[in-house]
């Protein structure tokens, strides 16, 4: 089988580096992929969000499955330019992944199938949003772009100024463009985060194992957020909350989505915050988390392949279970120098060859590039390095272990990934 896969981050290194170990594949590409995938897979020089090109490309290489990594393509509608051409396409549709698209649909539909979430009040015009905020009582909120904004549309308010300048940072300064044309109050919620990643085909409902993932910039989660700086699996959670997660917020969802008419095929990720009440649904993605992919793939002991094309053909309920190897894997991602804000390109990666990659350790790339001999950076976060431990300490020591050979002018990361929390 050739297979396409769809993005250009760690979480399509992962899925490639994955896929190629099928026996049902001969071939790998991924568009536009980085300079890791262009080890195991062909690069094709296509953005990942040009729907018409990948089309054409998936047409005349007679694509047998293309497997969409990122958010945009699927918000997009790629799923569905690609079943009209008779390709096979693992992802969302374009109906179904407004449960991402969309922070307002997402928070309406929890409220119509009563799916556990916060509180929420939806604005499309600064007036309105603002006397909203004047006549509450002061106290944290939480302000989010409704729109697509790369994990950074997310404002936690502690103080009512903050929440002000995050409305006007949306609706004036239309800091997200479009994705923050509708914004959306959030009530806030606190206990620890949880990412559950379900495959279905909208009938059968496969709950991964858990991850976490940690969002803030800095040690202790502090600083701004970012699209994650590392994340690891499993998560201890007590078997009931699991129970509660899956029977009050991932079946739900998935019938909901079915009977409004949007079947969903494909990864949806739950991002969840486990309160002193239950659990409560922080953010749908209709992807696989980036970092939470990796160490989630490197724990996968089956073949994720026949699991996607079951997922597409909607005969999930004829395959086994996924297996698991049961040991605690760790991933920590290195960014370039400023790192959620600006940053520079095209900074030389030293090391990268230090680090022999076995099927306890890898290194996936996300923003880095090929120029000559040289591995340059490319986006803000460049790398993670990810381990499996005998335990999460160890498989913490050979994340960082293997990091500290890697260095690059700028390259900073989370010293306590795995910890604490
Ligand atoms: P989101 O992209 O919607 O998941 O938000 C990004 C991060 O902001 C989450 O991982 C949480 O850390 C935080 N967050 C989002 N919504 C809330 C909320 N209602 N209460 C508390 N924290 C939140
Ligand atoms: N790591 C969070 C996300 O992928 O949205």
């Amino acid at each position: 089988m050739k297979i396409l896969v769809v993005g250009g981050g760690g979480r399509e290194h992962a899925l490639c580096w994955k896929i190629a170990q099928s026996p049902l594949v001969t071939k790998v590409f991924c568009a536009p992929g980085n300079a890791g995938t262009a080890t195991i897979a062909e690069n094709v020089d296509l953005a990942a969000d040009d729907i018409a090109g990948i089309r054409a490309f998936a047409v005349d290489h007679k694509i047998d499955l293309t497997v969409v990594g990122p958010e945009a393509p699927l918000c997009l509608g790629l799923v569905d330019e690609l079943q009209k051409a008779n390709r096979k396409c693992f992802g969302p549709n374009k109906a179904a992944a407004e449960i991402e698209g969309s922070k307002a649909w997402a928070r309406e539909l929890c409220r119509r199938h009563r799916i556990p979430s916060p509180q929420h009040w939806t604005f499309d015009d600064l007036a309105k949003a603002r006397a909203f905020l004047d006549l509450r009582e002061p106290g944290p909120i939480v302000v989010k772009a409704s729109g697509l904004a790369a994990g950074k549309g997310v404002a936690i308010c502690k103080k009512p100024e903050e929440a002000k300048t995050a409305i006007i940072d949306c609706f004036e300064k239309r800091r997200f463009g479009e994705a923050g044309a509708v914004v959306v109050f959030e009530e806030f919620l606190e206990g620890q985060e949880l990412s559950v990643m379900t495959l279905t085909d909208g009938q059968t409902i496969v709950p991964f194992e858990p991850a976490r993932d940690h969002k803030a910039v800095f040690d202790g989660d502090k600083g701004p957020n970012t699209g994650g700086m590392g994340a690891f699996s499993p998560v201890p959670v007590p078997s009931r909350t699991m129970a509660q997660i899956e029977g009050q917020v991932v079946f739900p969802t998935i019938h909901a989505m079915n009977r409004e008419g949007r079947r969903y095929q494909g990864f949806l990720y739950a991002g969840l915050m486990l309160t002193a009440q239950g659990p409560r649904v922080l953010e749908y993605n209709c992807r696989l988390g980036d970092p939470e992919t990796q160490p989630l793939l490197m724990r996968l002991k089956s073949d994720l392949v026949p699991l996607m094309l079951a997922t597409v053909d909607g005969t999930l309920d004829k395959l086994d279970a996924p297996v698991w190897d049961p040991r605690p894997c760790v991933t920590v991602v290195a960014c370039s120098g400023g790192y959620p804000g600006d940053y520079k390109k095209n900074v030389p990666i030293q090391g990268l060859a230090q680090v022999v990659g076995s099927a306890d350790l890898q290194v996936f790339h996300s923003g880095t590039q090929k120029k000559g001999g040289d591995v340059l950076t490319a986006g803000g976060r460049v790398l993670a390095v990810t381990a499996l431990g005998a335990d999460l300490i160890a498989a913490r020591a050979a994340a960082y272990a293997a990091l500290q050979k890697i260095e690059f002018v700028g390259m900073h990361y989370r010293k306590d990934i795995g910890g604490g929390r």
